[in-house]
């Protein structure tokens, strides 16, 4: 039986930018350095309850539309939330937010539903906010790096 740990990435990937996010999450938390985490990809529409209750941390990736998260992330919720509830409490998550102009309503939508939830944020989520721009990339590497480098050293 492995001992590794698994991370989650969840992502809605409409454009070529939010795909680029998704990547550099992916390519961050499966940085060489970090040996004893296995990452598993899932998009907002594969991902399902079993995953989620098979992995020991989750990032969460979501575009903000009409003001809320996607669809396809509130989709994901709603098909993960029962299912969940009463056995990942605690469970370590991160978010980042792909917003045209703003990303509070998604903020506030996906936090309501992670608190119901009881997962334990272990990193500030991001927001990232206005024209594209090539830092964003960077800032998901380092987030799912940090999130994989914590599981990993048994930090969370
Ligand atoms: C139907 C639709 C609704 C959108 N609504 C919002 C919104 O309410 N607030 C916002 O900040 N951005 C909004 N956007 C912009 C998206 O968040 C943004 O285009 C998406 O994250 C993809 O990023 P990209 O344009 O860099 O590829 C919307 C985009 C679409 C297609």
């Amino acid at each position: 039986m492995s001992t590794k740990k698994s991370l989650l990435i969840v992502c809605n990937t409409p454009s070529a930018n939010t795909q680029a996010l998704a990547d550099a999450t992916v390519a961050g938390a499966s940085h060489h350095d970090i040996e004893n985490v296995d990452v598993v990809f899932r998009s907002a529409l594969q991902a399902t309850s079993d995953d989620v209750l098979s992995c020991d941390g989750i990032i969460v990736g979501t575009t903000e539309n009409f003001g809320y998260m996607s669809g396809l992330i509130k989709d994901f919720f709603e098909r993960i939330y029962y299912p969940c509830i009463e056995h990942t409490e605690g469970l370590p998550y991160a978010l980042y937010i792909r917003a045209g102009i703003d990303g509070q309503g998604t903020l506030t939508g996906v936090q309501k539903i992670i608190t119901g939830l009881r997962w334990r944020p272990v990193q500030e989520p991001i927001v990232l906010q206005g024209d594209y721009q090539d830092e964003f990339t960077k800032q998901c590497e380092e987030l799912g790096m940090s999130v994989a480098a914590g599981l990993d050293a048994n930090i969370f």
